[in-house]
């Protein structure tokens, strides 16, 4: 029994039925789930959550890819009440903002240089599609609005709204919208395809989009060393704009505190979401250089501003949570720890490439995908191997057969070993 938010007392049966009759899920086959018997979470501790029946799982994805430094984290917590006590949400149309404020100036002090503006909104998708706004208006309003076409990679991944999924356009997620995306240009993981659409293109093009360093929702690709520098002097040399979409790999999750920190590359515009928050609230953020912010200086007539904005943008309590995790990121010397837990956990999955039903083993940092090798995909054996593992107190989402392992950053070694040995009885016995 369960003390819902609403004062009611609801069993697991009871929610189940409400959530089956009410709810529908994001990327969920709910037809199946109609079928089965969710668990739902009516709690967390730490590095673990807990469902309305008192059972703990380790996060083993960080409730999607945005868990930082845990649940219920004394000091996130104290920050946001902090705030509650001043003002829960303003909007930034035409108003300021304390923590929106603070936040950004630490938000560019962290990030690549050349980054100078910081513009909120409230998930990776809408920081993308912000992003890709902003490029083909940077371009606009220089006078040159053929500049509006965009060049993507193979597979990626920018979220769900119309600009993202046509820059980051996934076959199996999006073919009912192909005839609703615009054109873009689509390259793989390869400087001579990206310089020869280039060389042909870039009269014509804003913006070349990556996921810097590893293509996360394609399954964990992880990028050959200097392929990102490449990009960034291609961008350079055509004159296009370089998009960094660090929605997934940005606050530490590759061991830098942005993976373009690995190639030392500084993108035109940034995008970032899930773990600015410590995984706490909805918040993200597109940084731009100052040169692009420049370029929508004009006078009110001229028609450059930046017509966008979303009622919840720069909310203060993600805001003042955002500070309080990047605190955090300091008092613990969070990314040299990851550095380190990240050899650690490489020991670890090295014993499960002995395994004859496991193929490849990407790792960067905290993002991991495991590759499960000879079965049918309609079986879709990575979401029977998450569906099972929760017997044994862990929760993990994969990508059609790649295992996920995107713990929160602050996960200890001996937590990481429970996932990791757990996942291993699991495959051992598909
Ligand atoms: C690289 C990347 N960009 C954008 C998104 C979309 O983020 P959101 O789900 O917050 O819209 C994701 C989500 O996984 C992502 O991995």
């Amino acid at each position: 029994m369960t003390r819902a938010p609403a004062g009611r007392s609801l069993s697991t049966d009871e929610l189940r039925r409400l959530d089956k009759q009410f709810v529908w899920h994001p990327f969920t086959h709910m037809k199946q789930w109609l079928a089965d018997e969710p668990l739902v979470i009516t709690g967390a501790d730490g590095m673990y959550l807990i469902d309305s029946d008192g059972n703990r799982y380790l996060d083993g994805v960080s409730s999607l890819w945005c868990n930082v430094h845990g649940h219920r984290v004394s000091e996130i917590d104290a920050a946001i009440r902090a705030q509650l006590g001043k003002v829960a949400h303003t909007t930034m149309l035409g108003l300021a903002s304390e923590p929106a404020i603070l936040l950004a100036e630490r938000l560019i002090k962290i990030a690549p240089r050349g980054l100078a503006k910081v513009f909120y909104s409230d998930a990776g998708a809408t920081a993308t599609e912000i992003a890709f706004k902003l490029a083909a208006q940077y371009w606009f309003n220089l006078g040159k609005p053929e500049k509006c076409e965009f060049v993507g990679f193979a597979d990626a991944y920018h979220g769900d709204t119309v600009g993202a999924m046509s820059i980051g356009r996934t076959e199996a997620f999006h073919r009912p919208y192909f005839p609703l995306l615009f054109k873009a240009h689509f390259t793989p993981t390869d400087l001579a395809k990206v310089e020869s659409i280039l060389r042909e293109r870039a009269p014509r093009i804003a913006a070349v989009c990556i996921e810097p360093i590893v293509q996360g929702a394609a399954g964990m690709l992880i990028q050959p060393e200097g392929f990102l520098r490449g990009v960034r002097e291609l961008c350079t040399k055509h004159d296009v704009l370089m998009i960094a979409d660090e929605v997934a790999t940005g606050f530490g999750r590759t061991g830098k505190m942005f993976a373009c920190e690995h190639e030392e590359v500084s993108p035109d515009l940034m995008c970032v979401a899930k773990g600015i928050s410590g995984g706490y609230l909805p918040l993200a953020a597109t940084l731009a250089t100052q040169k692009i912010f420049d370029a929508f200086l004009g006078e009110t007539w001229e028609g450059k501003t930046f017509f966008h904005g979303h009622t919840y943008t720069g909310n203060p309590l993600a805001c003042a949570a955002a500070l309080a995790s990047l605190d955090l990121f300091e008092r613990n010397d969070l990314l040299r720890a990851v550095q380190r837990k990240s050899i650690g956990l490489a020991k670890m999955l090295d014993e499960l490439r002995t395994l004859p039903q496991v193929g490849q083993i990407r790792q960067k940092g905290f993002m991991v995908g495991v590759e499960l090798v000879g079965f049918d995909p309609k079986r879709r054996t990575g979401a029977e191997v998450c569906a099972k593992i929760r017997r044994r107190g862990v929760i993990l989402r994969p990508l059609s057969d790649v295992i996920v392992l995107m713990p929160p950053l602050a996960m200890e070694l001996d937590d990481l070993r429970r996932i990791v040995d757990a996942l291993a009885a699991e495959i051992r016995e598909l």
